[in-house]
């Protein structure tokens, strides 16, 4: 669907463990996903690169109070990377905010981001992000992990 929409060559790297197992919602998260890739591709009028890449983290109880998470434990780590005008500090700082959008009317709403935010924090997750404006922008999902019991 990503690559629908983008305009130009999109170069997409996938580098997920494939035993990695998130906590949650399949529906919720795969949005989350779909909305920060459109997003990627959005911000890449002319092409460029999409880097997904996952690894498994975990944090003690120090460490997840310091990160705002939920529990303490073991996470996955989804980090959405993309080679686009990344973002001034002024719209950084308003990236989150609900119908906050630099795009033209019929193209966003400025909900993406306040659902994915909302959704991760439901999940007992957190997200980051950074961007360099010319350079790009990396949103970092930490989730929790689902472990096994067999
Ligand atoms: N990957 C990105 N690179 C550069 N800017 C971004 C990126 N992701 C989000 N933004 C900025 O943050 C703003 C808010 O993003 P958000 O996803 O919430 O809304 P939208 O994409 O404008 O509209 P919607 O998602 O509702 O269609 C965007 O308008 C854009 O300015
Ligand atoms: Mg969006």
């Amino acid at each position: 669907m990503a690559r629908r929409r983008a305009k130009g060559e999109l170069k997409l790297v996938v580098d997920v463990p494939t035993e990695l197992r998130a906590l949650g919602s399949y529906d919720e998260l795969h949005q989350v996903l779909l909305n920060l890739c459109i997003n990627a591709c959005d911000a890449m009028p002319t092409g460029g690169r999409i880097t997904i890449t996952g690894r498994g983290v975990a944090y003690d109880a120090k460490d997840a109070l310091t990160k705002q998470l939920a529990r303490a434990g073991e996470f996955v780590e989804i980090s959405v990377a993309d080679t686009g005008t990344g973002m001034d500090e002024a719209t950084l700082a308003r990236a989150f905010e609900p119908f906050f959008t630099t795009k033209p009317r019929d193209k966003g709403t400025g909900l993406g981001l306040a659902m994915i935010h909302t959704a991760v924090r439901l999940h007992g997750g957190v997200i980051e992000v950074y961007s360099e404006v010319g350079r790009g922008t990396r949103f970092r999902i930490t989730l929790p992990r689902y472990v096994s019991k067999h």
